[in-house]
């Protein structure tokens, strides 16, 4: 247990994930931690909890690692979207400079079953490098997100059908691309329709894991779509938990043994 009266642990959650605003919601019931939420800034309106929220870069390894000094940070949760690699580097690398406790909370990602077609890509430059190779063009469904399309430029034979939140800059989209606006979460029936409507005969996405947008994977094994899936890339060594709840209860763990006595 918290010693009594001990003043609220200030711990920093890096966002812009679901299961970041999850632990966020517990955290404001939780009154022995004074939590920051930090987002990159990247989208507009974001969904924002009752507590502290910081927007826009540190400015690198050495601002992040200033920040944390200044702001008396006791331990770190590291919930950014399992492709934000760099942040996640950042952090690991300014938490064992300071000798903070980092933990990762990630959810787990998508796993085909026997009904699936999945073609697997290392990264976003290997995908548009398969689909450059296949001359035949195809109706593709591009859900990689809006700063993510330029090397899909390099096979211009298809159409793609680009979802992203907030539209991306027009010299970065190949050169038959509908976009469409929209944020998730999206269901069965919707994509459904949608890869129907748009005459879909391959998906190309991210391997994101979560629920918000796994519809669109279960929607293509319906259809016998093809998907293109970019795998996810390695991560910084350390403690990792997969929802909200087990983050919670590391730094309700950190709260009472660790944390108490710094
Ligand atoms: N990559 C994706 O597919 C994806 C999908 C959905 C949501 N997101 C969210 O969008 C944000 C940016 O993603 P990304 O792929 O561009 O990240 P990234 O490549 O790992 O990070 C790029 C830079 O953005 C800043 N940054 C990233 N996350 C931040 C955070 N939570 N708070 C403050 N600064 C942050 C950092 O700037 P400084 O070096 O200046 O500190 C970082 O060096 C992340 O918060 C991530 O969770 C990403």
């Amino acid at each position: 247990m918290p010693l009594l009266h001990s003043p609220p642990v200030p711990v920093l959650i890096l966002g812009g994930t679901t299961e970041a605003s999850t632990l966020c919601t517990l955290l404001e019931y939780q009154n022995n931690f004074a939590p920051t939420l930090s987002l990159a800034g990247v989208t507009r309106n974001p969904h924002l909890p009752a507590l502290s929220v910081r927007t826009g870069g540190f400015g690198g390894v050495d601002g992040l690692y200033d920040w944390l000094r200044h702001n008396k940070i006791q331990a770190v949760v590291n919930a950014v979207h399992p492709f934000a690699t760099v942040m996640s580097q950042h952090v690991s690398i300014a938490c064992e400079r300071l000798s903070l406790p980092l933990l990762r909370l990630k959810r787990p990602g998508w796993k085909a079953t026997p009904a699936d077609t999945w073609h697997h890509a290392p990264d976003l430059n290997k995908a548009a490098m398969i689909l450059a190779e296949i001359t035949q063009p195809l109706q593709i469904f591009l859900t990689t997100g809006r700063k993510e399309t330029r090397p899909f430029k390099n096979a211009p034979q298809h159409h793609y059908i680009l979802r992203s939140i907030e539209a991306p800059l027009p010299t970065d989209l190949p050169p038959h691309t509908t976009l469409i606006t929209a944020r998730g979460p999206f269901d069965l029936a919707g994509e459904y329709d949608m890869l129907r409507r748009h005459q879909i005969n391959w998906l190309v996405t991210k391997n994101s894991g979560g629920k918000a947008t796994f519809a669109k994977i279960e929607a293509a094994r319906q259809l016998n779509i093809p998907v293109l899936i970019i795998d996810r890339p390695a991560q910084p060594a350390g403690p990792c938990v997969h929802t909200a709840q087990e983050a919670l209860s590391w730094l309700q763990n950190y709260s009472a043994t660790t944390l108490r006595n710094v």
